[in-house]
This record gives structure tokens, sequence and C-alpha cells, in this order.
């Protein structure tokens, strides 16, 4: 049984945390659910972790489909939330209605996450309206990349902290069924958490969010290079990669693979024939 928004909402309410974390593939998928991971977002870190971008901007809704309706057919228990890709939401609302219609009636996904706080909160209003469940996104939101200057720690100051609240506070509002708050100081994380009625999934946000939420190839440890300060590897798997297409390059080349046992083999009778042909 799929997971549903009213089973989220508890798990937070009796005060038990909420593991999410990306995937992008169906493979994963099935792995996480396997684990019993709750929540999984395809996230629009696809650019980065998929396909090789340098940012999430270039992510296009034909991209995220894709991977949402992959991730679907891999994942048969979790909530899944369809990340809404740069400028899929932001020109005009019937843009946005459309877009969000095609993560749940193509994608086959539940949920959809967009970024930003009280600009966005009329439309995250008429998404749900509509039947969509929306997952909100304020802190460092990384379509805004450009904007911010790099990926910053937000809400430094009281003051800063006060606009972020008010940007949450709007989302909950607008009928968000959780606010996922990135890279803020743990003390603002705690302070909006205990604010909301609706769950808090922080990334880079400290201890007490209601949830939290990490990128599966960084968990993973798939690129060694990446290690923001939040970040815990749980996997080494860059270097188990390495080193097996090693392995295997090695064995190729001197003849061990594929040995006796990994080839097929004809009967004996059938060999002699060979000779014939
Ligand atoms: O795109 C993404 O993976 C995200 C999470 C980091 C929250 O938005």
């Amino acid at each position: 049984m799929r997971t549903t928004i009213s089973q989220i909402l508890d798990l937070a309410r009796s005060g038990q945390k909420i593991p999410m974390l990306t995937a992008y593939d169906s493979a994963t998928a099935r792995l996480l659910d396997a684990a019993g991971i709750p929540l999984i977002l395809v996230g629009d870190s696809l650019g980065q972790v998929m396909l090789g971008y340098d940012s999430t901007l270039p992510v296009t809704m034909d991209d995220m489909i894709r991977h949402t309706s992959a991730v679907v057919r891999g994942a048969q228990n979790a909530f899944i939330v369809g990340d809404m890709p740069f400028m899929s939401y932001q020109i005009s609302e019937s843009d946005a209605l459309a877009n969000a219609g095609r993560f749940l009636k193509e994608a086959g996904c539940q949920g959809v996450k967009l970024e930003g706080g009280r600009q966005v909160a009329p439309l995250v209003e008429k998404l749900v309206g509509y039947g969509i469940p929306v997952m909100g996104h304020v802190g460092l939101t990384p379509q805004s990349i450009n904007q911010l200057g790099g990926p910053r720690l937000q809400a430094r100051t009281a003051a800063q902290a006060k606009v972020l609240l008010d940007d949450a506070l709007a989302l909950e509002r607008a009928g968000a069924f959780s606010v996922v708050l990135e890279l803020v100081p743990a003390q603002v994380s705690r302070m909006i958490s205990d604010r909301l009625e609706v769950p808090t999934i922080g990334i880079g946000a400290g201890p007490d969010c209601d949830g939290q939420v990490l990128v599966i190839s960084d968990l993973l440890g798939m690129n060694p290079a990446f290690h923001p300060k939040f970040l815990k590897r749980y996997a080494e798997l860059a270097e188990t990669i390495r080193s097996a297409a090693q392995t295997y390059a090695e064995e190729v080349k001197s003849g061990a693979f594929p040995d006796r046992e990994h080839s097929h083999w004809m009967s004996a009778e059938e060999e002699a024939l060979l000779s014939d042909l």
C-alpha cells in the first residue's frame, strides 16, 4: 500500500522523524522502497546527479516526467514527489497547473514540490484546491542560485529568519503538506518547525526538523569531491564502482573473464559436428 499524506502527517504528529531521499531511476527507487523510505523526491537535482549539468536550471519537464515515471514504476510503497523544474511554474498559472497535472497524470507520482515562499503561495493554494498535493521549499532555493550568489547558508540573522518563517507559514496556510528547509542554521529550522503544523523536511538545516532529506548519490558517496558540512556519507560507492570497473578491465584484457563458469556450452555431440560446418 502506498504511503498517504495523512500517514506522513501522523508520523510527524507522533514525533517520529521522516526520512526522505531522492531517486531518479527505477532500480534505486526499488531499493529505497525495500529499505522502508516513506517519501521519495524525484528532485531537479537530477540535472547535476544524472544529466551532468552544473545546476538544476536546464532540467526540463520532459526530463522530470521520464525520471519520475521510472521512480514510480520502481517504488510501490513510498509517497513520490516530483520536483517542478525551473520555469515550469513561474511563467503563468495555467502553465503551472498543466505542468503539475502532468506529474500526476503522466508520471503517476502523488505530489509535486516547488521552490519559493509567499510569492508562490497563491499558486500552491490553486494546486492544492485542484487536488495536487504540494511540498514547499524555502531557504536555499537552487533554482535561484544566480540570485543568491551560490550555495550559501540562508537566514543567518534573526530578521532574515523572520522572513523565512513568514514564507513557511504562507506555504502552510496555502495548503502545502510539508516544507523543505534547505541550508539554514539549526536554531532557525527549530523555530520554524515549532511554529508550523505541517512537517518540515531539512537538508543542511540541523537536527530539529520533522524529517530529513539527502540526495541519494551524496549519501552513497558517488562524488567524493562534494563534501559540504551537512553531508554524511553512508557508503563510499565511488571507490567501489571505480575499483570494480578497473578489475573487470584487467580481467577482460588478461582473458580471466569470462571463464568457464560464466560461459554457455553446447553438448559434446553438437560440438563434434562443428568441425563439419
Ligand atoms: O532537487 C533536490 O534534490 C532537492 C532536495 C535537495 C530537497 O530539492
